[in-house]
């Protein structure tokens, strides 16, 4: 692991990497399928508290981005959404989640062979959950991404980050498999780039010592700060 501050990421190579990993959930988190039951029921807390807001999201449609075999479509969003669609460009992994989903396997929608820096998705998800998977974008292609995402949520729908961060404070890439560890700090400005406001913010409890901690945000469209650009925009094009 060295420290790298040029986001100097190679797609391809991560693609790669990915390519020769088995499709379990051992081998979609790295050898820590220990920790999965962990993840999940702290993702299910978080995840609970957003559906009982009071303004929650509707539990039509949730998004699983870069989801592997669907661990998290089926252990954590499955039970509460009525259709999952998934974004995971690895053919392998694509091709085992309905089978890994099992019998609830009807509530999968659209499965989407697709990058993030390459997805655009359609206007109708009410929750869009991104973990173990945003550090293997460059920030420019983060960006854009999660723009589109906030542009495609339905009324109160939320845009869920779960990710590892730096306790160094700066990112840390990992040349394996050509991603990067971002810090707290820089997500935050990076949310606040995209016009992404926090609602909520909670560290996962419960994992092993000696890893990455792991922060979970709830984003949603930054309505004022959106109109006042829009605004800036019509004034430069009139
Ligand atoms: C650490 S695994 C996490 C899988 C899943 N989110 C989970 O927690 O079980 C990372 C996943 O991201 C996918 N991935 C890697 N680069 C990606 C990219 N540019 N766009 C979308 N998915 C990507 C990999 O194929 C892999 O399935």
């Amino acid at each position: 692991m060295i420290e790298n501050d040029d986001f100097n990421i190679n797609y391809e190579k991560s693609l790669q990497y990915w390519a020769d990993i088995p499709p379990t959930v051992d081998g979609v988190l790295g050898g820590f399928g220990f920790i999965s039951s962990a993840d999940i029921e702290g993702s299910e807390m978080f995840l609970k508290t957003l559906l009982t807001s009071n303004t929650p999201p509707s539990t039509n449609t949730a998004l699983d981005c870069g989801a592997g075999i669907g661990r998290i479509t089926k252990q954590l969003l499955i039970p509460h959404f009525k259709t999952v669609d998934v974004v995971e460009p690895d053919e392998k992994f694509i091709n085992a989640i309905k089978e890994y989903v099992g019998e609830h396997q009807s509530k999968l929608g659209t499965l989407f062979k697709v990058s993030l820096q390459e997805f655009k998705p359609v206007r109708k998800y009410d929750v869009i959950w991104n973990q173990w998977v945003l550090g293997y974008l460059t920030d420019d292609d983060l960006e854009a991404y999660l723009i589109r995402c906030r542009d495609s949520l339905s009324e109160n729908g939320i845009i869920v980050v779960k990710e590892n961060v730096t306790s160094s404070g700066r990112s840390e890439k990992d040349t394996t498999d050509s991603s990067v560890t971002r810090s707290f700090k820089q997500y935050i400005k990076i949310f606040k780039k995209c016009l992404l406001k926090r609602i909520k913010q909670c560290k996962q409890a419960n994992f092993p010592n000696g890893i990455y901690p792991v922060y979970m945000f709830a984003l949603v469209p930054n309505y004022k700060d959106i109109e006042k650009t829009n605004k800036g925009n019509c004034a430069l094009n009139s």
